[in-house]
């Protein structure tokens, strides 16, 4: 096949990387210095629908896979499939699920998929009065997409209260926080799950965890994701088996109920409270870097699994199989995530991937004179398989120890949840 991945990041050249070794000529828009290495690469941004509707146009792509949210919330998918385009990703109005998130907790209300109790807000001072009348602190949710960080979990009522009020009055997150939402706090530990969906049929991909706070330990600021492994061994099958009966497959059937046509993957965040998952969101792509331990860990092609999915024709007894364990350790700029440097050059890329049964994904970087340099707070997830989590996890860190780049930082404990027991 001749494929295009939209994106420019880790996800995105682990798709690329994986399309790649499957045999299909690959292309991606806009990509990044390590994917050029790997594919034909466009300049035009994810952002720039008309242009990507020009570049499927001429190129005649016989599959295109949209890797972040942004396009699809802005109808990617449905332009490219008005021009017979086969797409990987839901329309505009599945991604609702991730594009809102008063559509998304409604979604899972109707259809009894188990989720923390909420309540959506369309005045400020409404909701506040509600806070406060209530007594407790709540986790407060901007609606709308605030690329990761629209989310406050109050400690008290006045934490609250001034969540609120930074998302509706100050529009901390512009549009994105005219509506919040309330929600109940649940404690535990999360996992990823991603599941493929081509509307009516699914099939679980598995997963991962992910590790979103900068520093060691789960300390410091969240982050876009510092690092992320799977299998998840905390996640058993008796877990597994809950999260189908009691998320999945009520989910699926709501799509299928709401005729929304999904086709592509559902990565949907869980909790693990009380010893019960609960879904804390929709995704409606592959998580970064979670996507990079998935295909770390396929057997076969996953595009084959992918194309299916487009057409609408997902046979779950055909999808790959996942074998092994795989870590990703994210590598981040200076000053990643409050005010990241660029321009840095990265040393060692080469001896880093040398490393057996490592791949070096890029996210944040470019080409400058010949050399490769930072361009991003992510730069780059170095990405190891292994035969289990402590032999991926010192292949990874062995090729992380193997670059140099001035001021750099990356967690050291990636799957400590998994192996510190
Ligand atoms: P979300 O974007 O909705 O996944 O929220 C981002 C992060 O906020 C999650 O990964 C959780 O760590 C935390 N979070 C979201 N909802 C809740 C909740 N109901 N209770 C506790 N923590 C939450
Ligand atoms: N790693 C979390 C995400 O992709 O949203």
């Amino acid at each position: 096949m001749k494929v295009l991945i939209v994106g420019g990041g880790a996800r995105e050249h682990a798709l690329v990387r994986s399309a790649k070794s499957a045999g299909h000529a690959v292309h991606c828009a806009p990509g990044n210095a390590g994917i050029a290495r790997d594919a034909a690469t466009h300049t035009i941004k994810v952002d720039d629908l008309d242009g990507l509707e020009a570049l499927c146009e001429r190129e005649r792509f016989d599959l295109v896979v949209v890797g972040p949210e942004a396009p699809l919330v802005a109808g990617l998918a449905d332009r490219l499939r008005a021009r017979g385009v086969l797409v990987f990703g839901p329309g505009r109005d599945g991604a609702q699920l991730e594009g809102s998130k008063a559509f998304a907790k409604e979604f899972m209300a109707r259809h009894g998929v188990v989720t923390a109790g909420f309540r959506v807000f369309d005045d400020a001072d409404e909701a506040c009065a509600w806070a406060r009348a209530e007594g407790r602190p709540f986790v407060v949710k901007a609606d709308g997409l605030a690329a990761g960080k629209g989310v406050v979990v109050a400690a008290d009522v006045d934490e609250t209260v001034a969540a609120i009020r930074s998302m509706m009055v100050d529009r901390a997150f512009g549009a994105a926080g005219a509506r919040v939402l309330l929600e109940e706090r649940l404690r535990g530990p999360e996992v990823s799950l991603h599941v493929l969906c081509d509307g009516e049929r699914f099939a679980v991909l598995g997963v991962a965890q992910d590790h979103k706070r900068v520093g060691d330990g789960d300390t410091g600021p969240n982050t876009g994701g510092m690092g992320a492994y799977g299998p998840v061994p905390a996640f058993d099958e008796a877990l597994m088996a809950q999260a189908l009966a009691t998320i999945v497959e009520p989910t699926v059937r709501g799509l299928a109920a709401d005729k929304l046509a999904f086709r592509g993957v559902l990565f949907i965040g869980l909790m693990i409270h009380d010893g019960a998952p609960y879904a804390l969101e929709y995704n409606v792509r592959f998580g970064d870097p979670e996507c990079a331990v998935l295909a770390a860990r396929a057997r076969g092609d996953l595009f084959a699994s992918l194309v299916d999915v487009a057409k609408g024709s997902l046979d779950p007894a055909k999808v790959v199989r996942f074998e092994g364990a795989a870590i990703a350790v994210v590598v981040a700029s200076e000053r990643y995530p409050a005010d990241p440097v660029t321009g840095d050059v990265i040393e060692g890329l080469e001896d880093a991937a040398a490393v057996e049964g490592v791949d070096v994904l890029h996210a944040g970087t470019r080409e400058r004179d010949g050399r490769i340099v930072t361009a991003g707070g992510r730069v780059l997830a170095i990405t190891a398989r292994g035969d289990d989590l402590r032999d991926a996890k010192d292949r990874a860190y062995r090729a992380v120890e193997k670059l140099a780049i001035r001021g750099a930082h990356y967690r050291r404990d990636i799957a400590w949840r998994a192996l510190s027991t």
